[in-house]
């Protein structure tokens, strides 16, 4: 598999990430929203290098129906705390069409956080449909299927620690399993 970023540049991109948000919040206590399954790697990372007091709420959203094909956002948020007049960051792995990051901002928009930013490992360049942009990016991709550091294809390859992309000969062998 192609490797487009190794562990090396992803702990560097998100030593980055972290240092930003400890700057912006301070010692202010700070409610990280993790869009389920995706940003769980980063979010164990990320979290560990954080200096204020932090929350984490989990909520789950699922466009991709198990293919790399785009179908109709769920959006499920039983294990979601009380965000009121928290200060919140609600993070994903990847920001594509978008889709995803602005509904899931809306929703919680309408929970009355006291603040919300948000934040995504990686944007897809020259994919977005929607009008808003990631408050915090760690790194900008082209537009190709990329699996890895939490980001799956099939609900597989999301403990690689690196990330690559997805090729035709990886597609080809899955469709035989
Ligand atoms: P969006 O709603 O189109 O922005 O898509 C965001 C969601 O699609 C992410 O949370 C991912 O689960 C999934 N996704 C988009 N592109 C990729 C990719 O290249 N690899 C794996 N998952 C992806
Ligand atoms: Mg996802």
């Amino acid at each position: 598999m192609k490797v487009l970023l190794d562990e090396e540049r992803i702990h560097a991109g998100v030593d980055r990430l972290a240092k930003e948000l400890n700057g912006i919040y301070g010692e202010r206590p700070l409610t990280i929203v993790a869009i389920m399954t995706g940003s769980i790697v980063m979010l164990a990372d990320l979290i560990r290098r954080l200096e204020m007091p932090v929350r984490i709420s989990l909520i789950q959203a699922s466009s991709y129906r198990g293919g790399t094909r785009s179908g109709d956002l769920v959006i499920q948020d039983h294990m979601m705390l009380d965000i009121r007049d928290r200060e919140v960051l609600l993070l994903d792995d990847i920001f594509d069409t978008g889709k995803t990051l602005h509904e899931v901002s809306q929703r919680l928009k309408q929970m009355g956080p006291k603040s919300l930013q948000t934040a995504v490992f990686l944007n897809k360049l020259g994919q977005s449909t929607v009008a808003m942009k990631p408050d915090h990016v760690v790194f900008e991709i082209p537009n190709e299927f990329v699996v890895g550091y939490g980001l799956d294809y099939q609900d597989l390859y999301r403990n690689l620690p690196f990330v690559g992309v997805l090729e035709e000969s990886d597609l080809a062998r899955h469709a035989l399993n």
